[in-house]
């Protein structure tokens, strides 16, 4: 019914965008072409560049235009990327090349852009985007993207001209921690359903794909050792569906794909707390021996891992080790929240025992900011999801342990939760943490969000999407769009370009663009949309 809701809403958007079209089609019969208009200015785009330096004359690309690289195989399939998008709504062949004048050009190249920066330029000539990196070279297509009518994103072939603003873009992240998570255990979601949300996400140039892989309602990746967690600990989820698990081949592609987009997979198993799935698998997990039922409803905190017995701790390793080896990026994060089935004492003793098995096998551990009540591991990153009613108390254990080496990832629940409803009316997703319009959830800054913490502690932000409410596709656009690229932009954009005024007008052009992705998004009354 929620589903129903929404589709209606936004069938009922596109019927009148339909009409309006029509309309625009009619008024220009016999006129110049209606689309003759000017290129997108170099600085209308979500997340701001870090500096823009407009002038010259647009470049145009034409029939004849190719893309050249020149480069290691990475460079090369960002050009193939690139060539991907422009070619069926373009329809012209754009080959890609390593030699020739003009066109568009992707060069890696020594300069200072660092590991993730670009720099375009734009001229009658060519297009051309520098970087240090593969990955500085495929943020710098997002740019270029969106520089282009947001037409270029549609799959038949659309009318043109595709000019990008003469000029230059000289861009690198505030951040090196960009991240988005998916919760995957309340309601699964298919492989082909992460694969889309991961391009939503490289769009707006995050580089962290967090995935929660085991809650009380599903465990979803497969592990060879313990086999009963996904046959049987996946096999429902909130509301009783059939829920769905991960192979690992699944698992791979994912980690694969997401790696094409320049996203690093960072898996959760969620522990010592939020472990139904597991204890119901494995009797023996349990303190009394005794497996619980299959969990389907939304309660938190009901659910321990049993810290007293050794087997807790081989199944930890066992899964840890499976994981590890199955995930090229650095970190592992172990969860650590809403353990109030456990006392104080067991979770320090946990989290002791834990950590060292997340290093073991060559991983970083990341938790959930109540792993700064324990004692984080060197190096150890701590996700901050508190809010502003949070208690002194436990800011204050963040803080410090912040001062004392662990860095931050900022995840304030009633800024960056996109599972929050918009207003009271929202038809999905939830309100424990209060309604998070975009204004509210735009409008802060990661540096000085916590006050003491010392500037190099904080690693970034990332918009988790926990998916009690949330069934398809359609329902992860609609909570992260508008409010994803916001946060995005708080991870990429230099302070001095925050400003909610111009911000949400770089954001309502960006509505045409998920229209033509056929995005599913919130028509928040605070965006001056405009006809979209
Ligand atoms: C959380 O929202 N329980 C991390």
């Amino acid at each position: 019914m929620r589903d129903g809701l929404v589709r209606q809403h936004h069938r009922t958007l596109r019927l009148l965008g339909s009409l309006l079209l029509v309309a625009v089609g009619v008024c220009a019969t016999g006129a110049a072409p209606a689309r003759a208009a000017a290129p997108t200015p170099l600085d209308r785009v979500v997340p701001a560049p870090a500096s823009v330096t407009p002038g010259g004359a647009p470049y145009r690309i034409t029939r004849g235009t190719h893309i050249r690289v020149d480069g290691p195989r990475e460079a090369r399939q960002v050009a193939q990327y690139l060539a991907d998008i422009l070619r069926p709504s373009t329809g012209y062949r754009l080959p890609v090349t390593t030699r020739g004048e003009g066109g568009i050009r992707l060069a890696l190249t020594r300069g200072d852009f660092g590991a993730e920066g670009y720099r375009l330029s734009s001229s009658p000539r060519a297009v051309t985007i520098s970087a240090r990196t593969p990955a500085g070279l495929f943020h710098g297509v997002q740019t270029l993207r969106q520089l282009l009518p947001a037409a270029v994103e549609r799959d038949t072939v659309q009318p043109g001209p595709w000019t990008v603003a003469g000029g230059t873009v000289t861009d690198t992240p505030r951040y090196g921690w960009r991240g988005a998570m998916l919760d995957v255990s309340r309601h699964f979601f298919t492989v082909e359903q992460v694969k889309r949300y991961i391009d939503q996400l490289a769009l707006y140039k995050l580089n962290k794909l967090h995935l929660h892989l085991s809650d009380d309602q599903g465990w979803r990746i497969a592990i060879d050792s313990w086999p009963r967690l996904a046959t049987y600990g996946g096999s429902t989820e909130v509301g009783g569906g059939p829920g769905g698990h991960y192979t690992k081949a699944d698992y791979q592609e994912i980690v694969r794909y997401a790696a094409s987009r320049h996203l690093e997979v960072v898996p959760e198993i969620d522990m010592p707390g939020h472990t139904n799935a597991a204890l119901a698998s494995y009797a023996e997990l349990n303190c009394d021996g005794v497996a619980p039922p299959l969990y389907t409803g939304t309660a938190v905190g009901f659910s321990s891992l049993c810290v007293g017995k050794d087997v807790t701790y081989d199944f930890v390793d066992d899964v840890i080790r499976e994981l590890a080896a199955l995930t090229p990026g650095r970190y592992l994060h172990i969860g650590g929240d809403e353990a109030h089935s456990t006392s104080h004492e067991d979770y320090a003793a946990f989290m002791d025992r834990v950590q060292p098995i997340v290093a073991k096998y060559g991983k970083t551990v990341v938790g959930w900011h109540q792993l700064t009540g324990a004692a984080p591991a060197e190096g150890a990153l701590a996700q901050y999801w508190g809010l502003d009613r949070t208690s002194a108390q436990e800011k204050a254990r963040v803080v410090k342990a912040a001062q004392n080496g662990t860095g931050l990832v900022l995840s304030p629940a009633d800024r960056a939760y996109l599972d929050m409803k918009y207003t009271e009316d929202t038809p999905l997703g939830l309100s424990w943490a209060g309604y998070v319009e975009v204004r509210r959830s735009y409008d802060w800054d990661p540096g000085t969000y916590l006050p003491g913490v010392p500037e190099g502690a904080v690693k970034g932000v990332e918009a988790p999407l926990w998916s009690e409410t949330l069934e398809d596709s359609g329902h992860i656009e609609f909570m992260a769009f508008p409010r994803l690229p916001g946060v995005a932009e708080l991870g990429w954009s230099p302070a001095d370009t925050h400003d909610w005024e111009r911000y949400k007008v770089r954001l309502a052009a960006q509505a045409e663009r998920w229209n033509a992705l056929g995005i599913e998004w919130y028509r928040s009354p605070q965006v001056p949309w405009g006809a979209q």
